[in-house]
């Protein structure tokens, strides 16, 4: 299915999109945009980057919901919110009502704010065992689910969901009805079915048949790469918020962006090369502080290769960059290379195609050894 219908305007320069800032239970953000979680990618650096880089919220990493795990080093490091912007929304996954009952406690009890549930990931390994996306195949599963977990915590508890099971089992309304009927408090859709992975391109009417029946907020998820498109989406189906996940991968700015196009329908020039600089050398050492020296690096050099992808002479000093394992070894490269970009000119040019996205998502998704324990 297309993503919109053929008659759909593609351009909205005219129209100004008036957006309201999405409430959550008792947290008022500062707007609609919101970073989805992804294993491997949201921890604590890059959701704080984010939102102080216009992000009104950024969902977490996925916490097992199973309590053998949650003295992991992996687990610990997931619940750890030390210094991070409110409103805290850890997501939890698992197929258990009540060890995800437990799992939203205890998430409770380390600083979060809003738990999330995660019906959305089709990763073999969770789907595997009849959570993420798999859920969605048993409806009466899913309510005693949300009423276990609504049940147990005093905070929000939202839900992030797909269309359905595949393409003959849309079943996004009916999960929509159920968790508005259990206390849910926003719905986060992504407009692929479990069964589409990451193919395709992600279709908005069942988002905006969704939003047009239910009472809760609903975000829309899916593809969303530019300020154009948010503005789309949001016009299309009626969403209260936008979810983005691969785009923002090296590229944390893009919330002021949207923003400031959402408010004046005008683009920000690109960045200048020298703060980007600045701020991909932050976000180096936050990622080093948070794990240490030899994972930081590794965790580093997938950020490091999303912010240069597609920036002048990026390809050999990605490559170069794997071969580096320390901390002060990746900054030195880091350096030299933005000097040399800084003499292309003040500001980033991408000669490649800049909207690339990681199309290998959850499904496929590494993670270094050590965050995998
Ligand atoms: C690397 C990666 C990890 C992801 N991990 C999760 C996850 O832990 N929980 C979840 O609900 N969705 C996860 N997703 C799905 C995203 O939240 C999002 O729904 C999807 O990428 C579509 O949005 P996008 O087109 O803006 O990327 C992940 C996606 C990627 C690319």
């Amino acid at each position: 299915m297309a993503p919109f219908p053929s008659h759909f305007p593609r351009s909205f320069h005219f129209i100004h999109t008036r957006t309201i800032p999405l409430r959550i239970g008792p947290h008022q953000l500062k707007n609609n945009l919101i970073v989805a979680p992804m294993a491997g990618v949201t921890d604590r650096p890059f959701r704080q980057l984010c939102k102080t880089m216009g992000a009104g919220m950024a969902v977490s990493e996925m916490v097992a919901s199973n309590s053998l795990l949650w003295g992991s080093e992996k687990t610990k490091r997931r619940a750890n919110h030390d210094g991070e912007v409110d409103p805290i929304s850890v997501q939890i996954a698992g197929a258990d009502p009540q060890m995800l009952a437990d799992a939203a406690r205890y998430n409770v009890d380390q600083g979060a704010q809003i738990i999330d549930i995660n019906m959305g990931c089709p990763a073999k390994k969770i789907c595997n065992v009849m959570a993420g996306s798999a859920l969605l195949k048993d409806e009466p599963l899913v309510a005693r689910i949300l009423k276990a977990v609504v049940g147990a915590v005093e905070v929000p508890v939202t839900l992030k969901i797909r269309t359905g099971w595949d393409r003959d089992h849309r079943n996004a309304l009916m999960v929509a009805r159920i968790a508005e009927s259990s206390g849910i408090q926003a719905l986060a859709i992504h407009g692929r079915t479990r069964a589409c992975g990451y193919s395709g391109e992600a279709e908005y009417d069942t988002i905006a048949a969704v939003k047009a029946e239910i009472r809760i907020p609903v975000i829309a998820n899916g593809d969303i790469t530019t300020p154009e498109r948010v503005k789309q989406v949001l016009e299309y189906t009626k969403a209260d918020a936008v979810m983005i996940g691969r785009a923002a991968q090296g590229r944390p700015w893009m919330f002021r962006e949207i923003t400031h196009y959402l408010e004046t329908d005008r683009h920000l020039p690109p960045p200048a090369v020298g703060e980007i600089h600045r701020v991909l050398v932050a976000h180096l050492h936050d990622l080093y502080g948070f794990y240490g020296e030899l994972t930081g690096v590794r965790v580093a050099r997938k950020h490091i290769s999303w912010y240069t992808k597609g920036l002048a002479g990026s390809a050999a000093f990605r490559h170069g960059m794997n071969q580096l394992q320390t901390c002060a070894e990746q900054i030195k490269a880091v350096d030299d290379y933005f000097a040399e970009l800084s003499d292309l000119g003040e500001r980033l040019i991408y000669v490649e195609e800049p909207g690339a996205m990681n199309k290998p998502g959850c499904i496929e998704v590494e993670e270094p050894a050590e965050l995998a324990a």
